[in-house]
This record gives C-alpha cells, sequence and structure tokens, in this order.
C-alpha cells in the first residue's frame, strides 16, 4: 500500500484534511513537473513523462476512495461542468465520481435538456458557461475538434472525453494503467488492436500513447474499416485476425461503431464477427497470459464473444476501476498547473 502523506489527520468521515495531493504523491503545486498545456485534448498535448507522471499520480489516487480516504480537498472551491453532449456510461460517470473524490463542486450539462435541444451553438454554450466562471469543463462530443473549439473560447481548463472519431485522451491513459499493473511495463508489448478502426478515437489515443511508452502496435480490421495513413502512425495493419493475435501481450477489441457508419463496410454482423469477433479458438494463438481489453460498450457476439468478455484473460472491468483514479490524476495536475500559473 502507498504510504499516506506525512501530516495528514482524517476525520471520522473519511476525509482527508492534508493539502490535498494523492497519498504518496508530492502536491504538484511545488513541482516543477505539473501538466504544460492548458487543456488536455490530445494525446500529443503530453510528452512521455507527462504521461509517466499521470499514470503514477492515478497509481497513488487509487487510495482515495476507500474506507481510509473516501475523498481528499484538492478541488475544493473548483466548479467543474461536465458537458456531455453524446451517450455515456462510463467517462461521465468516472469524472463525476472523480470529481466527488477531489471534492470539486460539478455539474452535469447534456444536450437533452440544455438549449443545445433548441439549436444553440456549441459556441454559445460555452461562452455562456464560461460567463459563469467554471474552472474546469469536461467535454464530451460528436464532432472532432470540439475540445479545440471549447478550449480556444474558454479561460477554463478543457479536458477532451471524446470528440467524435478524433480522440479521448483519457480513455488511453486508463488502457496505459491497466496494461502497466498487469504486465509491469508497456514497452516491447506486442498490442493488437482489433475492430472498427475508421471510426475509433479510442484508437487514435491509444496508437499515439502506446507508440511514445515504446510498445509494438498492430491494428486488424476489415480493409473497409481501416485507417489509410498507420504506417506513418508506426502501426502495422493487417486484415488477418489470426496475425494480429500471433504472440500478441494485449487484445484490445473495438466496438462496431453502427451509429457512425453511412453505408455497409461489412455484409453483416453475424459475418463479421465469423471473421473478426474474438473467440476463445482465435485466442489460443496469443500469448499464454494475454490480456483482453475493450474499452466498452461492448457488442457481444460482434467484436467479442461473451466467454471472452467475461472470461479469466479480461481486464475489461480492471479498465473501468481504472478510468475513476486516472481522471482523479488529469484533474488533479491540470488544477495544479493552474495554480501554479496564479502563483499560488
Ligand atoms: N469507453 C467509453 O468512452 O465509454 P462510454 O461511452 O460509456 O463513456
Amino acid at each position: 500500500m502507498l504510504p499516506v502523506t506525512e501530516g495528514a489527520r482524517r476525520p471520522a468521515d473519511g476525509t482527508s484534511t492534508d493539502r490535498g495531493g494523492p497519498p504518496g504523491v508530492r502536491p504538484v503545486v511545488d513541482t516543477p513537473s505539473g501538466l504544460r498545456a492548458k487543456d488536455l485534448l490530445s494525446i500529443s498535448d503530453l510528452s512521455t513523462d507527462e504521461i509517466l507522471l499521470i499514470l503514477d499520480t492515478a497509481e497513488a489516487m487509487k487510495e482515495v476512495g476507500t474506507r481510509t480516504i473516501k475523498k481528499v480537498p484538492t478541488l475544493r472551491g473548483q466548479t467543474v461542468v461536465n458537458l456531455f453532449f453524446e451517450a455515456s456510461t462510463r467517462t461521465r460517470t468516472s469524472f463525476e465520481i472523480a470529481e466527488k473524490r477531489l471534492s470539486a463542486d460539478t455539474l452535469n450539462v447534456a444536450a437533452t435538456g440544455s438549449s443545445v435541444a433548441k439549436g444553440e451553438t456549441l459556441a454559445d454554450t460555452v461562452r455562456n458557461l464560461e460567463a459563469m466562471a467554471p474552472d474546469m469543463i469536461v467535454l464530451r462530443h460528436a464532432s472532432a475538434g470540439a475540445g479545440h473549439l471549447a478550449a480556444r473560447l474558454c479561460r477554463a481548463r478543457v479536458i477532451n472525453a471524446g470528440d467524435g472519431m478524433h480522440e479521448h485522451p483519457t480513455q488511453a491513459l486508463l488502457d496505459a494503467l491497466t496494461i502497466r499493473q498487469r504486465k509491469g511495463r508497456v514497452e516491447g508489448l506486442k498490442v493488437s488492436i482489433i475492430g472498427d478502426l475508421l471510426h475509433s478515437r479510442v484508437l487514435r489515443s491509444n496508437v499515439l500513447l502506446l507508440r511514445a511508452l515504446g510498445a509494438e502496435v498492430c491494428a486488424c480490421g476489415p480493409a473497409t474499416l481501416m485507417l489509410p495513413d498507420m504506417a506513418r502512425l508506426g502501426v502495422r495493419a493487417t486484415t488477418s485476425v489470426d496475425e494480429a493475435v500471433e504472440g500478441a501481450d494485449v487484445i484490445m477489441l473495438l466496438r462496431i461503431q453502427l451509429e457512425r457508419m453511412r453505408g455497409y463496410f461489412f455484409p453483416s454482423q453475424r459475418e463479421y464477427f465469423r471473421q473478426f469477433g474474438m473467440t476463445m479458438a482465435r485466442l489460443r494463438r496469443a500469448k499464454p497470459d494475454v490480456i483482453i481489453m475493450h474499452p466498452g460498450p461492448m457488442n457481444r457476439g460482434v467484436e467479442i464473444a461473451s466467454e471472452v468478455a467475461d472470461g479469466p484473460d479480461s481486464v475489461i472491468l480492471a479498465q473501468v476501476a481504472n478510468g475513476v483514479a486516472v481522471r482523479m490524476a488529469v484533474l488533479y495536475l491540470l488544477a495544479g498547473a493552474r495554480q501554479e500559473e496564479r502563483g499560488s
């Protein structure tokens, strides 16, 4: 177990009363190593050192939310708006739990029930929220670049919680944390990402992050769902699922995103499962200690068989649990950088 920050006192309700950093990690306001960028919009906003800082901070954050330390006052007095214009279960709830564990004032805005339903633009919505002086905005949106637009209009820090087919940086960070926990490292591992590559923001963020940490990345899917620039990203592309699975340390399945498909990319879901679906039989080609990942939500019986999703190699629910710790780490490190800028 990680050491608790020296001098921390815990009242009966489990709230830590120290300066608010995670146990075992020095408060970022005292370090020169906070995040450089104002916002987290893409994995390319982060240096490799910053990626590792987030993963180490997330490890320490896992103790927050347990019976011994229910919450820390890191973001006390700060307002975080969760602006989710697209459906989400894992990302939205884990950000909200993370914010509450860091004692932030949080509020949730969804497209339904907001003035977006009356035709208000994203820019106007962001300008109006900014007028109420939030400290951070967590944004999910169906359009690529939505976070960049919001960040340009806002003094508030913006965290991209998934923008169309572009990126989902906190998902890639929680995936890397899960891999590192299970394998002890990321460098040198063969990570095969299989599924709907074309429509996947999870793929784009994972490729940037896994390559930065030295993994060998193989991407596999039907030719119709392949990205054209895989080689430029340092990724080996194949349409052969057997080749992708062969010797893999990590297999990450991607959801077939039917809602983003206009036209026919494969004959039927049954046919997709027959050619690309992850089954126990296919898994036999992987390393014996392979782990199975999926960002969710899963299409059981399409990209993954239930016996694989629920089997002994699956770390899918560990990914979800790590989502809270990673999002606490990102919120904490961005908030620390803000305090550095203010000189407090
Ligand atoms: N992985 C992921 O982004 O899941 P949600 O869409 O449920 O947030």
